[in-house]
């Protein structure tokens, strides 16, 4: 058996996988585009009942099997069907995202250079900046891209104690200090009251069933659920471990970042009267524009926000890697070398062709039915793979897993009110919402 976590180990890299790029980048953007303090409301309600059910859940099957995403299925099952292994499929969704994950991994690297050698000035520049390099410089993105999937590699041959917790170890910290820093300084600001008031008091007017499923959406992804990531990291948990405490620690801790990053950048903007609606090119193009006006204290600042953002994501990337390398490992009795290499190898030229579909010169051969390649394969992942797996995780758990032994489990650690609460929401209340929004979302109904 491998070497497990360590009980602080575990945490941390459970943390360290739920708080990225969701957090720092998408979060606020997704705020911002749905009007802040109503939608930050709603994604509370979905990470507190929806994201950490499914959370609890997850963990509750990674630390009773002690074994991979597909075959942890099968291990807790009532019957010990073997059909259950399908549920596994949600791994590939994961490498699916890592290929994109690990090329937007490179754009903040790039950002970190462009920091250092000079920040853009003019809006204009700003723009023709990001632009370019999603559109003309493939080379340096494949660079970065190539970069990036290399430390996944040299993390992943470590393991799960060697590796990912002693990164986890460092960069966690590191990040925590740094985003500390920035809100000190966002304090400040006199944007700070602004930004407060844009991101908790709520305009129900802006709320629309969209904002009720980005949230979801969102709320998913922040926690990084149905990708077998939790699943993966509780098989290696320490036994005595409470998984459920632990879970509500980690959502606590996702939650926060998520908050605290929000109130760093609508600072940021507001103090530089930029829009908060800026969508993707939040933390791309308003926020480095707004640094380069800020002289050489500003690339100071810019320096380390994208640090922040660099930390964050690669600690989940390493997330990503793992269910699939323990899948591998268990089910064709590879060696951690050969799983870690197909599986970079796979994501690493599929990141590549994800970003060759949004470049001017291969963009059109690599669009289909209206979207390109990269957009497809976040929607069928984010929006499709990621639902129907918290989906399928809340109707195995609650209704294929001897109750009785789910009961004791819990309720060796929470009281039986906790868990039949948990119960009632992952029999009922998630799926339920889960298909509703999901049908909306497919315009079903
Ligand atoms: N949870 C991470 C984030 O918020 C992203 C992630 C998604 C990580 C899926 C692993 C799996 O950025």
């Amino acid at each position: 058996m491998a070497p497990r976590f360590s009980r602080l180990g575990f945490i941390l890299a459970a943390a360290g996988s739920a708080v990225g790029l969701g957090n720092i980048w998408k979060f606020p953007y997704v705020t911002g585009e749905n009007g802040g303090g109503a939608f930050v409301i709603i994604y509370l309600i979905a990470i507190a009942f929806i994201g950490l059910s499914i959370f609890i859940g997850e963990s509750y099957i990674g630390k009773e099997s002690r074994t991979n995403a597909a075959a942890g299925y099968q291990e807790i099952s009532a019957t010990k069907n073997k059909h259950w292994r399908w549920a596994g499929f949600q791994i590939f969704a994961g490498i699916i995202i890592l290929s994109f994950y690990a090329f937007i991994i490179g754009w903040i690297i790039n950002y970190i250079l462009i920091s250092i050698s000079g920040l853009p000035t003019t809006i204009k520049e700003a723009e023709d900046t990001f632009t370019n390099l999603i559109t003309h410089e493939i080379g340096t993105q494949i660079l970065f891209h190539t970069l990036v999937v290399a430390t996944m590699i040299f993390i992943g041959l470590k393991g799960v104690k060697n590796g990912i917790e002693k990164l986890n170890l460092i960069l966690m910290p590191l990040l925590a200090i740094i985003l500390l820093g920035l809100l000190m300084y966002s304090f400040t600001l006199d944007s700070f009251g602004k930004a407060i008031e844009f991101m908790f008091m709520p305009d129900w007017s802006k709320i629309s069933i969209d904002s009720v499923l980005a949230a979801v959406g969102q709320a998913f992804f922040t926690l990084s659920l149905g990708m077998g990531i939790i699943i993966t990291y509780s098989a290696s948990m320490a036994k005595d471990a409470n998984f459920i405490k632990s879970s509500v620690f980690v959502a606590i801790v996702d939650t926060s970042v998520a908050l605290i990053a929000g109130v760093i950048i609508f600072s940021f903007l507001f103090a530089a009267g930029a829009k908060s609606t800026a969508g993707p090119g939040l933390v791309f193009i308003s926020l480095p524009l707004i640094f380069g006006g800020w002289g050489v204290f500003g690339q100071i600042i810019a320096i380390a926000f994208f640090c922040a953002l660099l930390f964050a994501g690669i600690t989940s990337a390493v997330s990503l890697l793992e269910p699939t390398v323990m899948y591998l490992i268990e089910k064709f009795k590879m060696t951690r070398v050969k799983a870690t290499f197909i599986t970079s190898g796979f994501l690493y030229i599929l990141g590549i062709f994800a970003l060759l579909s949004m470049s001017e010169d291969y963009g059109t051969m690599l669009t289909f039915f209206g979207k390109n390649l990269f957009d497809w394969m976040d929607y069928l992942t984010s929006s499709v793979a990621l639902p129907i797996s918290g989906f399928v995780t809340c109707i195995f758990l609650g209704y294929f897993v001897d109750k009785n032994e789910l009961r004791t489990k819990f309720t060796s650690q929470v009281s039986v009110t906790v868990f039949n609460i948990w119960l009632v929401l992952v029999r009922y209340i998630v799926p339920v919402a889960i298909a509703l929004l999901f049908l909306n979302k497919l315009e079903v109904i």
